[in-house]
């Protein structure tokens, strides 16, 4: 049978489908259907293959050394890759639009470009006067960053394989790129995959690291990134609240790292600048004694990060009390309030809840349920809770409080910013000295804890902000 020479994909989640409808039956939206053409073959038409030709398999031992990784010189963005990127691989960076990535990937280049590589930037987005401007803004104009304005899949392929193959290339972004194969608009699934799978070849033949740029839609996916998440080694979304100058750039693939690694970023008036010890910026800002207030002991990736996580519980006006939350899983919160109520009688459901996480990050560790929990005792008690005190462990819907892994870092991270005293899961052992550990067994033991630390706690030393 001749395959079809067209088909329907979905523009929200990839999905490709026989017919149009009116809804994807994979992710649920609705007018996100699209006819799209099928890729006319190079050379005009199919290889028939009637027999297959055989090829030698191999056995898994390796003669050839890894190549050696290219860090760019942005410490945090190199750790985030796993120490640099791998020759011959490609990243996609994800992102709402606005959020930094244009900036983060010109930083990048300049950096490895002043270090003596080879590297190529070609903007879809911007005209090169604007990315001229933006690198004089930043004081990188001096950089020896090969820059081109393109969109073409086939110019950019010609343009580079008439040089040595560059070191780094970056495409801003993925979503302008269109190739000639195809008769669909630029921006749909079948040209962002077909696009971006031209060029993963070429990083792969050619050796050069290519970074992708992507926007995440409305949805929160790339507009047709499930069709190139796959096709890349790499994955990281770059992440910000607006409003808050901190940005988490965050591994959610890494077929060469760890995933879950972040690197945080501050944006200022030149471009974005590396933080270093993000904890003690996340708690800069802390203020008083408020009641709602905890301290969560966190690791992201593989490295500590204390964050503040605020609540502020108050009786409901009228009808259904709300909950709202930020930076948190809004069903994590249901499920602690429900601990709260039932394993320790606190009569918090006819209350409006509201939780968030300081500075903008994202939390999605589950051992944070003891410090959001410690935050909403302490907000509904109106009692605040020691300045001097971390938390961390995870609950059990039974109300029992469950060991959280790496404790030990957890740990030193809180004695390194002055604290003196760690409410942590029963069995938790490795406290550095100076740091008194309070061993939680379950909910019950949290309430109590909470309101005997009200009363008369000790000051602590303020943590301070990273320069
Ligand atoms: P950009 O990198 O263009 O975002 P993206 O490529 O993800 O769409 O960043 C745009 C934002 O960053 C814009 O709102 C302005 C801000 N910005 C600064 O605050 N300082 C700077 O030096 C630069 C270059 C941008
Ligand atoms: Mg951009």
């Amino acid at each position: 049978m001749a395959k079809p020479s067209v088909s329907f994909a979905c523009q929200s989640c990839g999905a490709v489908h026989a017919k149009w409808s009116g809804k994807c039956d994979a992710c649920g939206g609705w007018n996100t259907i699209v006819e799209e053409a099928a890729r006319i073959p190079a050379g005009g038409g199919a290889r028939k293959i009637t027999r297959g030709r055989p090829f030698a398999l191999e056995d898994l031992k390796t003669s050839e050394d890894a190549p050696p990784r290219r860090p760019t010189g942005i410490a945090e963005f190199d750790r985030v890759c796993g120490g640099g990127l791998v020759p011959g691989s490609a990243l996609l960076i994800g992102g709402d639009p606005g959020v930094g990535k244009s900036t983060l990937i010109l930083q990048a280049l300049a950096a490895y470009a002043n270090k003596g590589g080879n590297a190529v930037y070609i903007s879809g987005e911007e005209a090169m006067g604007q990315v001229r401007l933006r690198a004089s803004r930043m004081g990188l104009s001096g950089a020896p960053v090969s820059l081109g304005a393109a969109t073409c899949v086939e110019d950019i392929l010609a343009t580079l394989e008439s040089a040595p193959p560059p070191g780094i290339l970056a495409i801003d972004s993925i979503q302008t790129i269109w190739t000639g194969a195809l008769d669909a608009a630029p921006g749909t699934v079948a040209q962002v995959r077909t696009a971006s799978f031209d060029l993963v070849r070429y990083a792969k033949a050619s050796g050069a690291a290519v970074l992708l740029v992507g926007h995440v839609t409305k949805d929160g996916q790339i507009a047709g990134p499930k069709a190139v998440e796959h096709l890349v080694d790499a994955v990281l979304y770059f992440e910000g609240e607006r409003g808050h100058h901190f940005r988490v750039l965050r591994s959610v693939k890494n077929r060469f790292g760890a995933t879950d690694e972040i690197g945080v970023f501050e944006m200022t008036g030149q471009g974005l600048a590396e933080v270093a010890n993000p904890s003690a910026l996340f708690l800069g800002d802390r203020t008083g004694d408020a009641p709602g207030a905890a301290v969560f002991a966190g690791i992201e990736g593989t490295r500590p990060v204390l964050v503040e996580i605020q609540a502020l519980v108050a009786p409901a006006g009228y009808g259904t009390p709300r909950r709202a939350v930020v930076g948190w899983d809004s069903g994590r919160l249901a499920m602690i309030l429900a601990v709260l109520e039932a394993r320790a009688g606190l009569q918090i459901g006819a209350h409006d809840v509201y939780l968030n996480v300081a500075g903008g990050l994202k939390v999605a560790e589950p051992a944070a349920d003891l410090a959001a929990a410690a935050a909403l005792i302490s907000s509904f008690t109106n009692q605040p809770l020691p300045r001097d005190c971390v938390l961390f462990g995870e609950f059990s819907l039974s109300g029992d409080v469950r060991p959280a892994p790496q404790a030990e870092l957890r740990l030193k991270e809180a004695a390194k910013l002055g604290f003196s005293t760690a409410a942590v899961p029963v069995g938790t052992v490795g406290a550095p000295e100076g740091l008194a550990m309070r061993q939680i067994g379950d909910v019950a033991h949290l309430v109590g804890f909470a309101a005997s630390a009200g009363s008369g706690a000790p000051r602590a030393r303020r943590a301070g902000r990273a320069e």
